[in-house]
Parts: structure tokens; C-alpha cells; sequence
């Protein structure tokens, strides 16, 4: 049998009801992500890839169509425990430390305390964060924010790792060490779908590439297919290509 895949959505809509009226942000999206890929979903801003990240973690509700993730409906427990996500928006608890904040999330997803413990010394070691071990979010700097949000994504070992824009202001250093560990990851069997804007880190780092564009996917495949496709030298070159079309 093969293995159910890590993600797959079909038909997935969503409709905003804001404030100045509805807003159409995802517009049928089927999309299947294999166990183990390493997954770029790129657009410009506005494409719709946080609020399809959002509908499968369950953050927002959908307007229509499925989401499963290793073969469980999204809303149900074992889904969410599968998932780790960074999310674009740096949400961390104001009254938390960092240790308290992994550890925390570490018992909300069911770890022993022991166990959350010693991981959250593991992830506070990956992402140069032990020295602030004590500190609260709010006196961190905006890098190490960023870094504990990953750390904390990672605490309960998800087999799906969610990053929503990680290296958005993040320094050089953290950038190189961040993919080294991710590739690690994906090396164990991790899947990571990453969203970015920054094109020659997908085109380095995915197997597989979605364009976003108005809510729907308008294109997906390898870079090197994508760029045959669109007769193109690199990834950001189809990406133009793509989205003037
Ligand atoms: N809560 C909301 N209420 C109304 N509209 C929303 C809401 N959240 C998002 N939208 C709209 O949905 C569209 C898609 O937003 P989304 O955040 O998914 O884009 P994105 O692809 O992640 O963009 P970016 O690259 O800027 O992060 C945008 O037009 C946005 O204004
Ligand atoms: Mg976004």
C-alpha cells in the first residue's frame, strides 16, 4: 500500500467576511504533498499561502472542500499532532520565558514533562537560544523571536513542519544554521512545506514548487521541470513569467 500522503486538499475554498465586505482568499485548491517532500508554496502577497497553512492547522475555518494530513481528517487530534507550524506572525506568550514557552507547548501536545524538558534544552541548543533561557519574549530581539517560534514548532517532533515566511528577518548566521537543520530533518523523513519570498532559497531547497496566485495554484512541479516550462534560467524567472500570464 502506499503511504497516504502528507497533505492533500481538494477543492479548498475560503471566504473572508470582513469588515468592507467578502474576500475570496482561496478559489479551489487541490494539492497533494508526498510523505517526505520537501515543499515550496511561492506567490506574491495577497496569493492566499497563509490562509491555506491556516485551514490546515486548523486555524481558520473553511468555506469549502478537504484537508487531510497523513491520511486523518485535519480537525482531528493525531492531524494536529502531526504538524508543527511556524507561523508568519510572531504569536508567543508575553508572560512566558523561553524555556516555559517550549515546555508548555511541549505538555499541550502530550509530552511528559520530562521529556518536554530535555527537548526543549535540545531545541534551545539548535537555535543559540540557552543564554536567554529566562528571558520573556517581549525583551527578546525580533531574530529571536523568530527563533523561538521555530523551536517551538519543532518541540513535539512533527512529521509535517509548517514554515510561514522563517527566514523573514532573520539574520545571516541563524538563515545558514535554520536550513542546515531543516535539511536534516527532511533527511529523516521529516516533509517540510516552506513558504518564501526569497526564490534562490526554494529553487535550493524544495523538490517540488507550487505558484499561488489569486487563491488558486497556477503551477506545480520541480524547478528544473518549471523552468523547461516556462523557458526560464532560474526559478525566478518562471516565477515572472508566471505571474504576468
Ligand atoms: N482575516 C481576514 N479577513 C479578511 N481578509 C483576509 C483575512 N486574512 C487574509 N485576508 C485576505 O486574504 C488574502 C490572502 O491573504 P494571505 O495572508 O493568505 O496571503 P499570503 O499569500 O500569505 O501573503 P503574504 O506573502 O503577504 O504573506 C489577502 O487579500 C488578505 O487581505
Ligand atoms: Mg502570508
Amino acid at each position: 500500500m502506499l503511504a497516504a500522503p502528507a497533505l492533500r486538499l481538494t477543492g479548498l475554498t475560503k471566504t473572508y467576511d470582513a469588515v468592507g465586505g467578502r474576500f475570496q482568499a482561496l478559489d479551489g485548491v487541490d494539492l497533494t504533498i508526498a510523505d517526505g517532500d520537501f515543499f515550496g508554496l511561492l506567490g506574491p502577497n495577497g496569493a492566499g499561502k497563509t490562509t491555506l497553512i491556516s485551514a490546515v492547522c486548523n486555524l481558520i475555518r473553511l468555506t469549502g472542500g478537504e484537508i487531510s494530513v497523513f491520511g486523518m481528517a485535519h480537525d482531528t487530534m493525531a492531524a494536529r499532532r502531526a504538524v508543527g507550524l511556524a507561523e508568519q506572525d510572531v504569536n508567543l506568550d508575553r508572560f512566558l520565558d523561553v524555556e516555559e514557552t517550549l515546555v508548555y507547548h511541549g505538555g499541550y501536545f502530550g509530552m511528559t514533562r520530562r521529556a518536554a524538558r530535555a527537548r526543549a534544552r535540545e531545541m534551545m541548543d539548535v537555535f543559540d537560544l540557552r543564554a536567554k533561557a529566562g528571558v520573556r519574549a517581549p525583551a527578546l530581539s525580533g531574530g529571536m523571536r523568530r527563533r523561538l517560534l521555530l523551536a517551538r514548532a519543532l518541540m513535539h517532533e512533527p512529521r509535517l513542519v509548517i514554515l510561514d515566511e522563517p527566514t523573514a528577518g532573520v539574520d545571516f548566521e541563524l538563515r545558514i544554521e535554520l536550513w542546515r537543520y531543516i535539511r536534516r530533518l527532511h533527511a529523516h523523513g521529516t516533509t517540510i512545506l516552506l513558504t518564501t519570498h526569497y526564490l534562490e532559497e526554494a529553487e535550493e531547497l524544495c523538490r517540488e514548487i507550487a505558484l499561488l496566485r489569486g487563491g488558486r495554484v497556477i503551477a506545480r512541479d520541480t524547478a528544473a521541470n518549471l523552468r523547461q516550462t516556462y523557458a526560464a534560467d532560474s526559478l525566478a524567472g518562471v516565477y515572472v513569467k508566471a505571474m504576468a500570464a
